[in-house]
């Protein structure tokens, strides 16, 4: 073939696959428009535009290396103040468990210290304008990696409260707990919709409902936020976009298979919500998706340009900065924990490269100046990133020397009782046979169940570590167990316990308060692996064993669960006159006394007002397939009076049949 003919085949093909490429991206431009709405974010006002103009002039005077380091988030477990200075690093986390000098016991001082060295160190640098860091943290049911603080009910129990204006005030006293300790930006709310409550995240979750979770997003935003700019307000994060909830089998970072019509009905209504509250970051799903409806195998989220750049971006509008997860890029083929210009070519501006980051910072660089990532897309992503500082007020003042809450917050009255609020809330009553409930003050009672006494498993995952395990309950100072909460109301000497149940004449007892409960867990180290059951004694056998001891003996019982997801629970409730779904209710044991026991007058105190916001199953498996025990919406009062009577007892089911989700 001759030099010429090769050159118009050689072209032929370019232009062929220049046009199939443009076609694509017609045609996934086009899928935004059917399905996705655009979304009511908060239209530009003449202030952004300054801000505008002021960013532009910011990006206009820095270097590539400036840029790129202002993509780069490490842990602070890997990085000093001064290399923030030396490598123009633009924000810092500390993953779960990471404190300062990783002594758990930190003071709120020493976060103060710790965030005024990197502060300092970030507007040191030999910059033309000088570019604060910023530092981000999980407060996600309070701050809850802060020693010492008041902890919230996690996102599950909050749900059951059906309480949007709840979730307001307790984004505003978390948003001054974490302000306290010099951070100014939260991880937080998880939109996930649960579809599976084999997940381990499910407690992260508000409900399988889209539109509670909707109204939540959009309460939390505002809480946390508050007026973007004061010494109150922390940036929110809507997250973990997208699907997150919807895997098969609840896998963590797992595979959601559905179409994108669905993707957009059931598992982005908490963005709309949370867009329309302008939320300042999105943080990127480590999940996959497969459209169902298409057949496209789109993969990792992290990689998605369609979902992050023409759907996130364009279609819904928003001007914020989006995160990847914690070495997220490195699940997208072809990238690592340090390199990934696919994941910043599909709009993630922000890279939470933890450890890697000194090799992230060149290979970024190289991928520019190799034309494979655009300059524009690095200029769009430095200026979000500016963008949202300039509007959390980080140019004005340091978030640790200017003006911030006190360190009081931590644990005041006030949030204290907030939480204990929310715990009274977040309680569902699932049975209540003879109106045991609520039990006389002046009798004498028995407590079972290692989870009574244990701020660990009445607190779950994220609390002080990131699995909330290796801590004990003494290392929680202002904090209340059930027990503790018991000893507190009624008198110590009216209230016995037996972690176990043995060796107890429990006749002598006017009622028996049972604690089953679970080991705290985070993320993966929580997923109920599909097929196991989904029954709670088949995890924790020793509740059920304790249960046995002490019921059937003409004493009331009531069972408090304390779970991070719906779970096979007939065996348990069969046991009790009274069950109590109590989620993970965080330091305030009291919140769950003040429904359990009458006032000093032998009325209810306080009533039940707790519904579910999941499906509880019948049997070991999925709802849909063994049976729905409770609805989503089912709950007691004390008044309504309950004839539950004697639940199905299946034999566990060693393994469930194939699932759709
Ligand atoms: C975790 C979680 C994410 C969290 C991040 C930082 O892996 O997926 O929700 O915000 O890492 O801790």
């Amino acid at each position: 073939m001759s030099a010429f003919s090769k050159v118009r085949k050689h072209r032929r093909t370019l232009l062929l696959g220049l046009s199939a490429s443009l076609l694509a991206a017609c045609q996934t431009a086009q899928t935004a428009q059917s399905i996705w709405p655009a979304a009511a974010v908060p239209p530009a006002t003449a202030a952004d535009a300054a801000i505008d103009a002021r960013v532009r002039s910011i990006v206009a005077g820095m270097t590539l290396e400036q840029k790129i380091g202002q993509m780069t988030q490490p842990d602070i477990r890997s990085i000093k103040p001064d290399e923030v200075r030396q490598y123009y690093i633009g924000s810092i986390l500390n993953g779960g468990g990471a404190w300062p000098a990783m002594n758990m016991h930190s003071s709120v001082d020493d976060w103060l210290k710790l965030s005024d060295e990197f502060y300092k160190a970030s507007m040191s640098t030999d910059m033309t304008v000088k570019i604060p860091v910023i530092w981000g943290t999980d407060a996600v049911h309070g701050h809850n990696n802060i020693y010492g603080a008041t902890l919230f009910p996690h996102n599950i129990g909050l749900g059951a409260a059906h309480d949007p204006q709840l979730l307001e005030r307790i984004g505003r006293a978390t948003a001054e707990q974490v302000r306290a300790t010099g951070i100014t930006w939260a991880f937080a709310p998880t939109l996930a919709v649960v579809q599976n409550p084999r997940w381990g995240r499910t407690y992260e979750s508000y409900s399988s409902d889209p539109e509670l979770v909707r109204s939540y997003a959009g309460a939390m935003v505002r809480g946390l936020q508050g007026r973007l700019g004061s010494p109150t307000s922390v940036l929110a994060t809507a997250k973990h976009w997208l699907g997150d909830g919807g895997t098969l089998h609840g896998v963590d970072q797992g595979e959601t298979r559905t179409s994108e019509a669905d993707l957009y009905r059931t598992h982005s209504a908490g963005y709309y919500g949370a867009l329309a509250a302008d939320v300042q970051t999105v943080m990127v799903s480590y999940s996959s998706f497969t459209d169902t409806a298409s057949g496209q195998q789109w993969g990792k989220m992290h990689g998605n340009a369609h979902l992050v750049g023409d759907v996130l971006k364009q279609r819904l509008g928003f001007h914020g900065l989006v995160v990847s997860d914690w070495n997220g890029i490195e699940q997208v083929p072809g990238c690592t924990k340090w390199h990934c210009p696919q994941a910043i070519n599909a709009g993630i501006d922000l890279i939470m490269v933890p450890d890697d980051w000194k090799q992230f910072i060149p290979a970024t660089v190289e991928d520019v100046k190799a034309g494979r990532i655009p300059m524009s897309r690095i200029d769009d992503a430095v200026s979000r990133i500016i963008r949202v500082k300039l509007k959390s007020g980080l140019f004005d003042a340091s978030p640790a020397t200017g003006p911030h809450p006190d360190a009081s917050v931590m644990s005041s009255p006030a949030a204290r009782e907030l939480a204990r609020e929310a715990v009274r809330k977040s309680l569902v009553l699932l049975k209540n046979d003879g109106g045991v409930l609520p039990f006389k003050r002046s009798g004498k009672i028995l407590v079972v169940g290692a989870g009574a006494d244990s701020l660990p498993m009445q607190s779950g995952g994220w609390s002080l570590t990131w699995q909330g395990d290796n801590t004990k309950t003494s290392e929680y100072p202002n904090a209340e167990t059930l027990l503790a909460s018991m000893r507190k109301s009624l008198g110590a000497d009216r209230v016995d316990y037996s972690a176990d149940g043995t060796g107890v004449d429990v006749s002598k007892y006017s009622g028996v308060v049972m604690v089953a409960a679970e080991q705290p867990y985070a993320e993966m180290k929580g997923d109920i692996t599909f097929p196991a059951p989904l029954r709670h004694s088949a995890r924790y056998p020793q509740d059920l064993q304790a249960l046995d001891r002490v019921s059937g003996k003409g004493v009331p019982v009531v069972t408090v669960l304390y779970s991070g997801r719906p779970v096979a629970a007939n065996d348990l409730i069969n046991r009790s006159d009274a069950f109590v779904a109590a989620w993970l209710p965080g330091t305030e044991g009291q919140g769950i006394v003040d429904l359990l026991f009458a006032g000093a007058d032998d009325r209810p105190a306080y009533d039940f007002a707790g519904r579910l916001s999941f499906d509880w199953p019948a049997g070991d498996c999925l709802p849909q397939q063994g049976g729905y025990q409770f609805r989503r919406g089912y709950g007691l009062s004390l008044g309504g009076g309950s004839r539950l009577g004697r639940l199905p007892e299946a034999p566990v089911t060693m393994a469930c049949p194939a699932e759709s989700r």
